[in-house]
């Protein structure tokens, strides 16, 4: 049958009959909200470049996780600030940092499930997520050791989910070993096994402080245009214990999460990071496109590429407006 027995737009022509036919949807409880803290602030901070997006002091995670839950959102995975830096981010491992003491706080104050990201770059004085060898190169194997001790710290302080975003070799297994070898054999790896070298993070390095001092992270992150190895990386990761794996940037590599979805069988989690998010406040601020609109469009869009978890600044809006429609 072609047309004009066969008429697609039978299907569009009614409100009712949409929702009915709709293959792709969104629920809050697939959205995780970022979530930033400063341990030397006395008070919530707003970036420039990240419109809505707030870092908020250590005595302010009541008010951090309340505004969250409050929009239906189950999850958050934590970033923080330090107050000091040095060439071996001790702040990322240190007991009462800023990760596990806003971790700790959460867990008190919320029924949150909490995700620490996991890296050395918002730590160290030169801004790379890895210890540096004598050549300035970060080291890889010196770097799993720390971080081994990160993860471990982070679960000590109640984190329920360790979302390893360095990008070194080994990286998931290593955090598997240490967090099996303190007794955390329960606590999951979400690992950023995709993060490729995109300018996207922009934003993100204004707000967390993080750019690299010199040279830049493509001696570690995927080159943007490769595909293939992004398919390697995962599987790697899956193969030393990853629970969930991650593509990251979202909206710019839906091909990456669409082929990951179809070849592994883990929850595929994908991070619709700072510059995506930017880009559609700033166009939106300047009444060049529809903000509301764009936003579903933008994370409909990785949901029907195949995500089943996608990270985004927009989580708490976004609950918001499904909650809405309810
Ligand atoms: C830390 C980390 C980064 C992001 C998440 N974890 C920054 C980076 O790699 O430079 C980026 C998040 C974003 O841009 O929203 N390694
Ligand atoms: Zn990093």
């Amino acid at each position: 049958m072609m047309f004009p027995e066969v008429r697609l737009r039978r299907l569009r022509n009614d409100e009712r009959i949409r929702a009915l036919t709709a293959e792709t949807r969104l629920h809050p409880d697939m959205l995780v909200q970022p979530m930033f803290f400063d341990a030397g602030a006395d008070r919530v901070r707003l970036t420039g470049s990240m419109p809505g997006v707030r870092t908020f002091p250590l005595s302010g995670c009541e008010e951090a996780a309340s505004g969250v839950a409050d929009s239906g959102i189950g999850s958050v995975m934590v970033f923080g600030i330090p107050e000091g830096k040095d060439a071996v981010g001790s702040g990322a491992y240190a007991p009462d940092g800023v990760v596990q003491m806003a971790v700790g706080r959460l867990k008190e104050c919320s029924d949150l499930l909490v995700i620490a990201d996991l890296c050395l770059c918002e730590y160290t004085d030169h801004g790379h997520c890895g210890v540096l060898d004598a050549d300035g190169c970060v080291d890889n194997d010196p770097t799993l050791e720390l971080y081994g001790r990160t993860a471990v710290s982070q679960a000590d302080a109640g984190a329920d989910i360790i979302a390893p975003s360095g990008m070194m070799d080994g990286q998931v297994a290593a955090i598997r070993r240490a967090l099996d070898d303190s007794g955390h054999r329960n606590v999951p790896i979400m690992a950023y096994s995709a993060k490729f070298h995109s300018s996207y993070y922009g934003p993100f390095r204004d707000l967390a402080c993080s750019r690299p001092g010199c040279g830049d992270r493509s001696g570690y992150q995927i080159p943007c245009g490769n595909r293939r190895e992004a398919m390697r990386e995962i599987e790697m990761d899956v193969a030393e214990g990853a629970d969930i794996i991650m593509v990251k940037p979202a909206g710019p590599y839906l091909d990456v999460i669409r082929e990951a979805s179809l070849s592994f069988d883990l929850p595929l989690a994908a991070y619709q990071v700072s510059g995506e998010y930017a880009m559609i406040k700033a166009a939106a601020e300047k009444r060049w496109i529809d903000g509301r609109r764009t936003m579903e469009e933008s994370l409909l869009s990785i949901r029907r590429a195949g995500a089943d978890i996608i990270i985004t600044y927009f989580a708490e809006e976004a609950a918001r407006m499904l909650r809405g429609r309810e």
